[in-house]
């Protein structure tokens, strides 16, 4: 197989492209053939050294989810057979032309999704469901605050709030992106117009917070009585001062959460819940990732600096040759 490799830890120059033999899988896992690989910004963190890899993964191959045709399966492997099209998490080893993963933190990809939107999907839309809905527990006629909403998960989280019948009022720094992401089914403000917005709504149930640190005062004078912060994205090192009379008086929640670092077991159960519950809204259209620039499996060290990129729209995907 060809994947991306770091050798070692740093920038640019640390990202190479090499052959490797092709990994087989072991009883319940798959191993599949993506034709493009999504990158995210964990992606760089752990290039940069700041974004430990689970055990039992590969140490030097980044990539966190996967989307493509199964080519081989373990003996015990039942969810799936070679050709079906599967997608979702891996705990590392996804920008590569053939990927292990357990069956279990797979679904099924729809027919209607083609090969590239599949790609964009997984990481995107299990971040998002599982944040504001398993965890935050947001529903219907509720109110939704999503800070840095035009990203991969803030563009899953206000598509997936607006299908569940939420409120969603969305924070998009960049102004040319803010129609892009009202259209998905948001009122759009830059970040101080947000949190007024919300505050005058009676505050948000729910915060979903992609950002960190610049939004955490703000973020507790917005919150509803009893209204659930989400932390899901933050810088390392950014730290932040949380009046603590805030969080009390609103009786509200604080929870940070994050997806790679969980036991397999928790992973299997999201991603059963995703495909009862999400997978059907991205085969009927009613959701959809939105797909970014594709950079070729040779341009990625350019392919990972660009997700860094302000003002970008969509997964950045690498297409991955067929061999
Ligand atoms: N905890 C977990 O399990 C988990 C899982 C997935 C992702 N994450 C984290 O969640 C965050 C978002 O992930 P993603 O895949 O959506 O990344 P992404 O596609 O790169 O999106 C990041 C978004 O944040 C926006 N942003 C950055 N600084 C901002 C600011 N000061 N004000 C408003 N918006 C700002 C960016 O807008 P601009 O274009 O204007 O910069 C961009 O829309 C990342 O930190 C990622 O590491 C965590």
């Amino acid at each position: 197989m060809r994947c991306v490799v770091y050798r070692g830890v740093g920038g640019r120059e640390v990202v190479a492209v090499e052959q490797r033999p092709d990994p087989q899988p072991d009883r319940f896992e798959v191993v599949i053939a993506p034709p493009f690989a999504g990158i995210n910004p964990a992606d760089v963190l752990q290039r940069e050294g700041k974004h430990p890899v689970p055990p039992g993964w590969p140490q030097d191959i980044p990539g966190l989810e996967v989307a493509g045709p199964v080519v081989a399966a373990g003996d015990a492997v039942t969810a799936f057979k070679v050709g079906d099209r599967a997608f979702g998490l891996v705990g590392g080893g996804g920008l590569a032309t053939r990927v292990v993963a357990n069956e279990r933190e797979l679904a099924p990809v729809p027919d209607e999704l083609d090969a590239a939107t599949a790609a964009a999907a997984p990481q995107s839309f299990l971040t998002a469901f599982d944040a504001i809905v398993m965890q935050a527990g947001l529903g219907a006629g509720d109110l939704l605050l999503v800070n840095g909403a035009s990203g991969c998960v803030g563009t899953a989280a206000v598509q997936l709030a607006a299908a569940l019948g939420a409120r969603v009022v969305a924070n998009v720094r960049t102004a040319e992106l803010r129609p892009r992401v009202a259209a998905m089914g948001a009122e759009v403000l830059p970040a101080d117009e947000a949190f007024a917005r919300v505050r005058e709504l009676g505050g948000a149930d729910v915060i979903l917070e992609l950002v960190g640190a610049p939004h955490m005062a703000d973020n507790m004078t917005a919150l509803a009585r009893r209204g659930r912060l989400m932390l899901v994205g933050a810088k390392p090192g950014d730290e932040a001062v949380v009046v603590l009379r805030d969080l009390m008086s609103a009786r509200a929640q604080l929870i940070g959460s994050t997806l790679r670092t969980r036991p397999p077991e928790q992973k299997a159960a999201l991603v059963q819940e995703f495909l009862r519950r999400v997978v059907p809204m991205l085969a009927s259209g009613r959701a959809a990732a939105a797909v970014g620039e594709v950079f070729a499996l040779d341009a990625a060290a350019e392919a990972l600096d660009h997700v860094r990129t302000a003002g970008k729209f969509g997964k950045v995907l690498l297409e991955m040759p067929a061999a």
